[in-house]
């Protein structure tokens, strides 16, 4: 793919030294749990967009979705063409999530945009820096050459979290366009995903557990309280 000359890119820093600093000051763990997500995880994907309200909505998708077009565009998610990650809190609600999406086109198959929404009540942490990073890698692995990030010229915590990568951005007017030019990946970027990947599986699954087990204990004391309260009736 020949680039256009307009477009300034410049490489995609090295990647430790940018998230340490990104994530320094806030009180993130050292590594979050990032799931790569599929079709059976589409309606916790829809739950998560229909939470965020119509601002958010109109950052992440360029326009004031109503409920019924961010239905459809759970719906349409292709998992076979995309990458999506996500993060999960104990109560197995999906807080954040990230889209990588590829075009079909061949000419741009070095090429993918990337999308991120993080709940209100998970922002300000680093997980939209963190989704970036893991994002990066998995690109970076996929043989990705060019990731784009498409965002309001107001969304500054997006354009933040590009530039600080290395990402170059162009304004046009209300619009902005961001472009992060990744090298070739390495046994670092490889195993990187690796262990994240790893993470990420027993985390799912101990928060499964869990949830789990509060749900059956929940059920045993529901129980309980009904037996109770049948006896006080019955004593009556
Ligand atoms: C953009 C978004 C994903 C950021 O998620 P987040 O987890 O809060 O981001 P982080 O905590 O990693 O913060 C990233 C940077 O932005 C800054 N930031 C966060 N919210 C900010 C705000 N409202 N105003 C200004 N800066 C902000 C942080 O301080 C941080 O900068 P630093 O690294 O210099 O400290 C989140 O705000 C969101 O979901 N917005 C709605 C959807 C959207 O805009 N998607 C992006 C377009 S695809």
């Amino acid at each position: 793919m020949t680039e256009p000359s307009n477009w300034i890119t410049a490489p995609w820093k090295a990647s430790k030294q940018w998230l340490r600093k990104a994530t320094a000051s806030r009180s993130v763990p050292t590594m979050v749990p990032i799931r790569e997500l599929s079709e059976r995880h589409r309606a916790r994907i829809q739950a998560h967009l229909l939470k965020l309200d119509p601002s958010d909505r109109y950052l992440r998708f360029g326009y004031a979705a109503n409920d019924e077009q961010v239905a459809r565009y759970a719906d349409h998610l292709d998992f076979e063409r995309d990458d999506i990650f996500g993060i999960f809190n104990r109560r197995l609600e999906l807080i954040a999530m990230a889209h990588l999406a590829y075009t079909p086109l061949q000419d741009y198959s070095n090429c993918a945009e990337f999308g991120v929404s993080v709940l209100k009540s998970a922002r300000g942490l680093g997980l939209g820096t963190r989704l970036f990073a893991r994002a990066v890698i998995h690109s970076r692995n996929k043989r990705v050459e060019m990731m784009f990030i498409h965002a309001l010229s107001e969304n500054t915590a997006m354009l933040k979290i590009a530039r600080s990568a290395g990402a170059k951005v162009q304004r046009d007017g209300t619009e902005s366009e961001a472009y992060l030019k990744l090298p070739a990946a390495g046994i670092d970027t490889k195993v990187a995903e690796m262990v994240e990947n790893q993470f990420a599986e027993v985390d799912y699954h101990f928060k499964k557990q869990a949830k789990q087990f509060w749900d059956i204990l929940a059920d045993v004391q529901e129980i309980r309280q009904g037996v109770r309260d049948g006896r006080h009736q019955s004593a009556e």
